[in-house]
């Protein structure tokens, strides 16, 4: 029985989250899918993520893809050491759409049925924070909390992190703009870190003003009202790009969808390479923004935020 760990969008607060400010995310219906099978012999191996061409995942992928299986081994204890799992995935790995964290989900979800460990989601939760540490040093907790429980989350970091549920009518409509450039979410957190050092009175106002607009989108969202969500979005880039994490690459994108009406425009996740996101609740206008960025040459994915896996 196959594994499925969903992607995420981050609708607002990449960065900010790492600092304990609240975020909003939403899972999409990308997704990373892990299937088993028994060997009699020869250890367990696992394949890079299929993408539709074979692809390595991020430059050293493989390395860490060992690293992952035994973080997960070592959490569930599962003594079985011949098998291989088959991973394959529809989302970019570019970085912003969560695909670490969708490996995590998707590898022990798998296992979870395949040895009837009988863990719960919380634990699957627990586990992939553990497997995102692999990847990068000090995450949020963002990816692997909207990977596990989907829907359209609040979130933030803390002893305990809070996660709440937003209710919204329905999945809204969203296109995902890949960059082509491959994020290293590690390196990104640790420049904003410095940045935040050099200039911490600018750092200050920019937090505050984020906390201020997190408070904003979270009522908005809730109302549904993505004509103000998306202008809170476009808020939201601007201190993105003060925080130094935006790139001509992501401008071009957020201008273009912009310009063919998309009610918001942003990066999504780490940021400078990875993926965009632009509000089109709209089928038209998704349709509309994804052909603009298309025909720029950037790949794009049609999705909804919010569904519930
Ligand atoms: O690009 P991604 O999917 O790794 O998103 C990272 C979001 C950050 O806020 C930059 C990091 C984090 O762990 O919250």
């Amino acid at each position: 029985m196959p594994g499925i760990g969903y992607g995420k969008a981050i609708l607002f607060g990449e960065h900010f989250v790492v600092y304990g400010m609240p975020g909003i995310a939403a899972s999409i219906e990308l997704n990373t899918t892990c299937t088993y099978e028994k060997k009699v012999s020869g250890g367990i191996t696992a394949n890079d993520l299929v993408t539709g061409e074979t692809i390595n995942y991020g430059e050293d992928k493989a390395k860490k893809l060992g690293q992952v299986i035994q973080v997960i081994l070592r959490e569930t204890g599962i003594k079985e050491k011949n098998f291989r799992l088959k991973l394959s995935t529809n989302m970019s790995l570019m970085g912003g759409m969560g695909s670490s964290a969708a490996l995590g989900v998707s590898i022990l979800s798998c296992l979870n049925k395949e040895f009837s460990l009988g863990i719960d989601d919380k634990r699957i939760n627990e586990i992939t924070f553990e497997v995102e540490k692999v990847f990068h040093s000090s995450p949020s907790g963002i990816d692997n909390t909207v990977s596990t429980f989907g829907g359209m989350l609040w979130f933030k970091k803390g002893a305990a992190n809070t996660v709440e549920q937003l209710q919204i009518p329905e999945p809204v409509r969203i296109v995902l703009i890949d960059t082509g450039i491959i994020n290293d979410t590690a390196e990104l957190i640790a420049k904003v870190r410095k940045q935040k050092e050099e200039n911490p009175k600018e750092f200050e106002k920019i937090f505050a003003s984020y906390s201020e607009l997190a408070l904003k989108a979270k009522n908005e969202v809730e109302k549904a009202d993505w004509k103000k969500v998306g202008s809170l979005m476009n808020k939201n880039q601007e201190l993105l790009r003060r925080i130094g994490v935006s790139s001509s690459q992501l401008e071009k994108i957020i201008e273009a969808s912009l310009e063919s009406g998309a009610l918001g425009a942003k990066l999504t996740g780490a940021g400078v390479g990875g993926n965009a996101i632009a509000l089109t609740p709209e089928k038209e206008l998704q349709e509309k923004v994804s052909k603009k960025c298309s025909a720029l040459g950037f790949k794009t994915f049609k999705v909804t935020a919010g569904i519930k896996p």
